[in-house]
């Protein structure tokens, strides 16, 4: 058959069945390939042919078992150049039962009940630098624009909302599934008329220069296998032009990781507003 159009779908959609070949790019994390099979399940006939490829170090027994026991029999290639293949054909006898996605937790001391789609970063239990900046996130009764920068599922978009009655917040973030998460858990706390925006984009493309008054975020310090923090670079220093003058970029990471000198370097000053055995909470002034 020739290929005629292809389509991109994000990670929240679901293919249109029935489809023939479908082919997977093993994700590095379990839930991202779990959410996925039980959304590719639906386009699925006897006859598809699935065919999953990714890098050994990612292709585990729980890798094949969750093919086996969402989708059906399972068998995978030898590695070539470090690399495998995955072979699945679907079951129609199999019933997996309902996709566990998005996953709840109920945010410490508060109402506030948290989706969490797959893949996420601490989807299960908040993590201990973001409750550390959250300590830090000022009050105030001003007009101003926040940003959560790499927002997640949201959580400290949700109480920089909270504290700041009059702030406009925008979440960001480059999944599609974190956006959607922290969507569904704003609207779910501040269904009375609260504004906020929500966009999936990489770092701060697309925003205004000098249109935020506070920038508030949890960098990711990995990317893939490799530490690195290039990611966390461009991050602030996209927020050095997105800033207003005079506006915040808040920062918590691991100690070990020198966002100080980073962010000396970017805004000529960086303060550290608070640390413990493990993390640190840095404020730049543009
Ligand atoms: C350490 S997590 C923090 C999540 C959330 N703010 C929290 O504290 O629980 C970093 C987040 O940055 C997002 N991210 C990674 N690379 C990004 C990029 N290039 N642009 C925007 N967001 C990115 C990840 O998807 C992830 O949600």
């Amino acid at each position: 058959k020739e290929l005629t159009s292809v389509r991109l779908l994000n990670s929240l959609q679901y293919p249109d069945g029935p489809c023939d070949i479908a082919l997977v790019k093993i994700p590095k994390h379990l839930s991202l390939l779990e959410d996925q099979l039980y959304r590719m399940r639906r386009s699925l006939h006897p006859d598809t042919h699935i065919i999953g490829a990714g890098m050994a170090r990612h292709i585990h027994t729980s890798t094949l078992d969750l093919f086996e026991r969402i989708v059906g029999p399972t068998r995978t290639s030898l590695a070539r150049k470090k690399a495998r293949l995955i072979f699945c054909q679907p079951n129609p006898a199999i019933d997996p039962g309902d996709s566990p996605y998005p996953t709840y937790y109920t945010f410490e001391n508060t109402a506030y009940r948290l989706a969490n789609q797959a893949g996420l970063f601490s989807r299960e239990k908040l993590d201990n630098g973001t409750r550390l900046l959250l300590e830090h996130i000022p009050r105030s009764d001003r007009k101003q624009t926040i940003i959560d920068l790499g927002c997640g599922n949201g959580v400290i978009g949700m109480v920089a909302t909270e504290r700041n009655p009059a702030a406009a917040v925008t979440f960001v973030d480059e999944s599609f599934l974190a956006v959607a998460s922290a969507e569904e858990n704003f609207r779910a706390v501040f269904s009375d008329g609260r504004w906020a925006a929500f966009r999936t984009i990489d770092c701060l493309n697309g925003i205004p220069s000098g249109s935020a008054d506070l920038i508030l975020t949890n960098p990711p310090f990995h990317r893939d296998r490799a530490v690195g923090d290039a990611v966390a670079w461009q991050m602030f220093s996209e927020a050095g032009s997105v800033l207003k003058p005079g506006g915040t970029l808040m920062v918590v990471g691991n100690r070990h990781l020198g966002y100080h000198a980073k962010l000396k370097r970017l805004f000529g000053n960086c303060r550290t507003m608070s640390t413990d055995t493990k993390f640190v909470v840095l404020e730049s002034v543009r």
